[in-house]
């Protein structure tokens, strides 16, 4: 069976610079040989972390919406793309609520210590993030990986590789840049060939 990947865009511009790139990382992972299921988070209809709790002994969420089939998804899912621009210095609000409704995650694996992903299976998965930001600023990406971080941990799909590219209120078209389209392109394809390499023993 072919590595499944899933791919989340974060903007809600589908046909903006993030999209770009992320379908560019797309063909690439699908040129490697993986199955690839994109989801635009924006479009989701779904609630940020209410703090029922109800997670802290149960393996899912009580707030029945468009989440509940991507607590599954997670668990079968062999890698990762998370594309998303910069947005008041950190993760677009709508991928971030995605991230923090696996706290459903959180609770298995540093409550329980039952993570719902093997550790034979942890040691596969890996997560691309690709990011964009308007501003020429050194930090602007700090407080996206912080979370991305944090969010790969909890989701047992480590942190393996990125594509940054700000000043893109200079830049204004990410296609005028081939060397970052290509990057996107080449990182997928590498980390889908890892992951096929490595499902294949
Ligand atoms: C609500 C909002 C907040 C933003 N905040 C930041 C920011 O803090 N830092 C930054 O570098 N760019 C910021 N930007 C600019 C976007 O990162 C930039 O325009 C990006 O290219 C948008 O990507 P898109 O074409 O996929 O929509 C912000 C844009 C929006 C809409």
């Amino acid at each position: 069976m072919p590595p499944k990947i899933i791919a989340l865009l974060g903007s809600p511009r589908v046909g903006g610079n993030t999209a770009h790139l992320l379908e560019q990382a797309i063909l690439g992972a699908t040129e490697a040989g993986c199955d690839v299921e994109k989801v635009v988070v924006p479009f989701l209809k779904f609630r940020p972390c209410m703090e029922i709790f109800h997670c802290v002994d149960h393996d899912t969420c009580k707030i029945q919406d468009d989440m509940i089939p991507f607590y599954d998804k997670f668990r079968e899912m062999d890698g990762l793309i998370v594309a998303a621009p910069v947005m008041t210095m950190g993760i677009p609000g709508a991928l971030k609520s995605f991230m923090d409704r696996f706290q459903v995650y959180y609770m298995a694996k540093y409550e329980r210590h039952q993570s719902f992903i093997p550790k034979e299976h942890r040691d596969i998965r890996k997560t691309l993030f690709i990011s964009i930001g308007g501003m020429n600023v050194p930090n602007d990406f700090e407080g996206s990986k912080l979370t991305m971080h944090a969010f790969c941990d909890i989701i047992d799909c480590p942190y393996w590789g990125e594509v940054l590219r700000n000043d893109m209120d200079t830049i204004k078209d990410i296609t005028t840049r081939p060397e970052v389209m290509q990057a996107a392109y080449d990182r997928a394809f590498e980390m889908g060939t890892l992951i096929k390499k490595a499902l294949e023993g």
